[in-house]
């Protein structure tokens, strides 16, 4: 599936994390179906895959202690999936995960990456997952209600989830005044990336022939791989560089670099 850039860069603007649902709003049948599809047509890479799935969507994150990623009355989830045996499967789940939160944002849907607080077992009970494979994050989907609930505004203050480190701080190579403007917009759509607890662990090596994403942080990993965060950054540069007329491809590189994005000449 071609990637509808300009439908999902407007949705990188409009993309928050959501936690709490209207148990009275189930999801519009069409938008379910347009989910369902984008969930099995978006898929990139071979060993990286999305499941929507419309039941017991509560089981999947009930009971857990602690209020970070306390999801409630989701109607539906979506679990992102990769094969194990793929030495870049986190940062192809984070991009394929992604394309999908950002379609479901276009649809109107709510959503909330979740990496740590869920049962995986309960998921894999609910969908088929091979021994190889392992189910590295979920989302809930559904409509939010329009005002933001107070354990709500606690989690987004824990995760200071509103903030993004200015671009100076992320950058490296060539200098901000030789960059060509597609430079500029792809880097703008890349640092709105969501990370676990915000702590947007990506750099951006510019180079005259494309941008390499790397990890630029040592800080603690909460269980959950930077990498992943990495491939959903990916994702964000991608397509604010198709909205810009630049298409490239992805080279993934090895540790503590990520991916290189090549610019077709
Ligand atoms: C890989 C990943 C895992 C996450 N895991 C959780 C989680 O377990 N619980 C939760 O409440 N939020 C989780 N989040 C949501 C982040 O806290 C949120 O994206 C970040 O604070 C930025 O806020 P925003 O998404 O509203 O821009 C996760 C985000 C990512 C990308």
């Amino acid at each position: 599936m071609d990637i509808p850039y300009s439908r999902w860069h407007l949705a990188i603007e409009k993309r928050r994390s959501r936690r709490h649902f209207d148990p009275k709003l189930p999801i519009a049948p069409e938008a379910l179906a347009a989910l369902d599809k984008v969930c099995n047509q978006f898929a990139p890479f071979p060993y990286a895959r999305s499941r929507l799935v419309t039941e017991s969507a509560e089981s999947v994150f009930k009971g857990l202690i602690g209020s970070y990623g306390k999801i409630k009355d989701a109607p539906a989830f979506i679990a992102f999936i990769g094969n194990m045996d793929d030495p870049f499967v986190q940062e192809e789940v984070g991009y394929t995960g992604e394309g999908i939160i950002l379609e479901a944002t276009a649809l109107g849907l709510n959503t909330c990456w979740v990496g740590g607080f869920f049962r995986p077992k309960t998921v894999a009970s609910l969908i088929e997952v091979s021994s190889k494979e392992r189910v590295l994050a979920v989302t809930p989907v559904g409509y939010s209600p329009e005002s933001v609930s107070w354990e709500e505004k606690l989690i987004t203050g824990f995760s200071r989830s509103r903030n993004r480190l200015p671009l100076s701080k992320l950058i490296r190579g060539l200098p901000r005044e030789k960059w060509p403007d597609w430079v500029n917009v792809s880097l703008e759509a890349a640092r709105l990336a969501p990370s676990a607890v915000n702590r947007q662990p990506w750099g951006f090596d510019v180079q005259s022939d494309g941008i390499t994403v790397f990890v630029r942080t040592a800080s603690p990993g909460f269980n959950i791989s930077k990498r992943l965060d990495c491939g959903i950054t990916m994702l964000h540069l991608e397509v604010a560089a198709l909205d810009s007329n630049r298409k490239g491809e992805w080279e993934f590189l090895q540790s503590p670099q990520v991916a290189k994005f090549k610019i077709r000449s």
